[in-house]
């Protein structure tokens, strides 16, 4: 996924119901374009919907099987109609007639449509489309003010020509428009919306031959447990990935690359950015020469490796210049005299923050690859010594001190 392209419904899932109208077509369309933003969709086709559209169709587009009737056991047992109605993070109700409005508006489940809506635990919205008259028609906008009023959520219709011939308002609004509704509902939200981060995590491989590579222990889950931790605090994060077996997280730009030179390719390209942190270990040193061939062995004789240092990362993102981010944390793996290193690198790269943490054998056990980390927090102001917690507990702790700076 590319920085343009990262849409805030990457990665959340929509329930979308389809009611009886001719704009259903529409909903196709709409399918796919959801889909391309990384949305997973389910359909409900509810009986008078099936007229318009069919449950191959939709079920080509949406990669899932299409849901359509209330008292199928088969599909009870599968995905029972609750379950349907709550594994979603929305429900949208496309097109919404006045029928389906009138059933919400009383709190009517008589197939599986209304049933999902009345037991989902989720937002619904809806998008309406009728006849003009009907839209306009007391009863509707009756219930339509009811809804409202119980929180449901209206993406309005537009006005021209209907299909039945009249010119008026109930035209299902444009696919266009039901997309950035839906964006609009998901776009991150929170104390760090609007700030672009980028996190380096994981290891680097550093080819020594088509077969071998210098590498080292991290597992890299430290620097995703932060990108997700800013994530929820509503920041654009950017995350450099040397290889890790560790999911993409949703709603991240995730780059994978595998050599120092790599990641810092992709950090400048990355950038601007407001925080930068170098959660990665990279390797310090490669091979001046990568290998064509595999490398021999040679009468038992070791063949020398002729190490080059690495470009450091974090020293030259740190570097003052117009593309310096405002914050840049960097993080220090010691195995001794913990603190007198991490000031040490604090002075040397030029950065505004350490995370320091001791990653020597604790009882055989390892910071790298483990799931708890015990850290210190250097800044310009002094040293914090966080207790040991969770990888996670301490991403949302610097999480919560990041967002502290900026307000
Ligand atoms: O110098 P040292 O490897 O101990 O520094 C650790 C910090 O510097 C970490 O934040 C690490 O991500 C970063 N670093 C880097 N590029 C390197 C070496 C380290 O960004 N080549």
């Amino acid at each position: 996924m590319t920085l343009d392209s990262i849409s805030p419904l990457d990665g959340k899932r929509l329930l979308l119901i389809i009611g009886g109208g001719i704009a259903a077509y529409k909903c196709l369309d709409l399918i796919r374009r959801l889909r391309e933003r990384g949305m997973t969709v389910r359909v409900i086709l509810t009986r008078s919907g099936e007229q318009f559209v069919t449950p191959l169709s939709i079920s080509g587009l949406s990669g899932e099987k299409t849901y359509t009737d209330l008292f199928s056991l088969t599909d009870e047992v599968e995905m029972g109609h609750i379950r349907l109605s709550r594994e979603a993070d929305l429900v949208l109700v496309a097109p919404a007639t006045a029928d389906m409005m009138a059933k919400m508006a009383a709190g009517i489940a008589d197939n599986l449509a209304t049933t999902a809506l009345l037991a989902t635990d989720k937002p619904v919205m809806l998008a309406p489309s009728m006849n003009s008259q009907m839209w306009h028609h007391a009863a509707t906008q009756r219930n339509i003010a009811q809804l409202k009023q119980d929180g449901i959520l209206m993406i309005p219709p537009g006005s021209g020509q209907l299909a039945c011939g009249e010119v008026g308002a109930g035209r299902l609004a444009e696919v266009d428009d039901m997309v950035a509704a839906l964006e609009t509902f998901f776009r991150p939200s929170g104390p760090l919306a609007g700030k672009h981060v980028l996190i380096t995590a994981g290891p680097t491989y550093e080819a020594i031959d088509p077969v071998r590579y210098i590498a080292n222990r991290s597992s890299g889950k430290q620097g995703y447990a932060l990108a997700r931790a800013l994530r929820d605090l509503g920041a654009r994060v950017s995350l450099v990935s040397g290889p890790t077996n560790l999911p993409e997280p949703a709603g991240i730009e995730t780059i994978q690359i595998e050599s120092a030179r790599e990641m810092l390719a992709a950090c400048e390209k990355a950038l601007p950015a407001d925080v930068v942190l170098c959660v990665a270990a990279v390797a310090d040193w490669r091979t001046s020469q990568e290998m064509d061939q595999k490398i021999k062995k040679q009468n038992g004789a070791l063949p020398p490796l002729d190490l080059v240092e690495n470009p450091d990362i974090l020293k030259m993102l740190a570097t003052p210049g117009d593309n310096r981010p405002a914050l840049v944390i960097g993080f220090a793996a010691e195995t001794e005299t913990v603190a007198a290193h991490a000031q040490a690198k604090l002075d040397r790269k030029g950065c505004d923050w350490i995370v320091a943490n001791d990653v020597s054998l604790k009882n055989g056990q390892s910071v790298m690859g483990g799931d708890h980390n015990q850290v210190s927090l250097l800044t310009a102001t002094g040293t914090e010594d966080w207790d040991s917690a969770p990888k996670d507990q301490v991403a949302k702790r610097l999480a919560d001190k990041i967002e502290q700076y900026f307000t």
